[in-house]
């Protein structure tokens, strides 16, 4: 007989942590894994750290007691804002993006110069340049508030995105960042439009995507090493998930594949009270 590893919690605002789940599943298939998506308070971004604290340990809250062991902060935005609070509050270890994000970009980095794109609140929280600044690398933070509702829109491969793209990156790789060599996304929906932000960033650059970097942190905290992980998709145990949305459901089974790349179907509708 098999035995599963602990169920793990993961939680968001919306659906752009899917992204996260998605390199969790890849890395960590023998897992269960609940998922909150606090759709019916998205954005987090344009909010308060007060705000955004107060909902995210609501979250947590109900991940822990609908059983997860462990709890992924999949959202840079309330990893950045209230991880402190999060930890404070939980009785289960519990990881964010912003730590395993800057810990690839300062290896990726030669230069130790490097940019990093997130919302209003995650850029204005200095949560990367502090992470950063802790490794010795200097960082340039730039918001990019329109690139969430353009790819929420599915909009990732479309000359309109490419264009505010081009303008934000023009910006933030300029007045003596240059020389940056590594861009880190800073917010569960650039991954979907990694390619996109390829052709846009100056070619020298690497691409930290913090989504890839957190799953590898969480698997090495499980003690699974890259070469466990089965290669055969007949030796993987088919990982479970479960969803929970606070609002509708029917969006989130409808929004949801295009972040984790496969259909969802089990989405149970939750009323958290303020
Ligand atoms: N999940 C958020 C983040 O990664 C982006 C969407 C939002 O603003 O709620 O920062």
């Amino acid at each position: 007989m098999t035995t599963r590893r602990p169920c793990i919690g993961v939680f968001d605002s919306g659906f752009g942590g899917l992204t996260v789940l998605k390199e969790l599943v890849a890395l960590i298939p023998d897992a269960d894994y609940i998922y909150f998506g606090d759709t019916a308070r998205l954005p987090y971004g344009s909010k308060s750290a007060e705000t955004v604290a107060k909902y995210a340990v609501g979250a947590a809250h109900y991940l822990e007691e609908h059983g997860a062991r462990m709890l992924v902060v999949a959202c840079n935005t309330a990893t950045a804002l209230a991880l402190d609070q999060i930890r404070a509050a939980a009785h289960i270890p519990v990881e964010g993006v912003v730590e395993p994000g800057a810990q690839r970009a300062s290896v990726a980095s030669k230069n130790r110069k490097v940019v990093v794109i997130g919302t209003e609140a995650t850029v204005t929280s200095h949560a990367y340049l502090k992470a950063l600044d802790a490794r010795g690398v200097q960082a340039r933070e730039k918001a990019c508030p329109l690139l969430v509702p353009l790819v929420e829109e599915g909009w990732v491969e479309h000359p309109v995105t490419e264009q505010v793209a081009r303008i934000y990156l023009n910006e933030a790789f300029a007045n003596g960042f240059e020389s940056a060599d590594a861009l880190v996304l800073g917010c569960t929906h650039y991954p979907l439009i990694k390619p996109l932000l390829h052709r846009v960033a100056p070619p020298h650059v690497t691409i930290v995507d913090s989504a890839e970097s957190t799953a590898m942190v969480v698997s090495k905290v499980l003690g699974i090493s890259p070469i466990n992980v089965p290669e055969s998709d007949e030796r993987r145990q088919a990982p479970r998930l479960k969803f929970f949305a606070t609002d509708s459901v029917e969006k989130f089974r409808r929004l949801g594949p295009r972040f984790l790349g496969h259909p969802i179907e089990d989405v149970v509708h939750v009323d958290l009270k303020e």
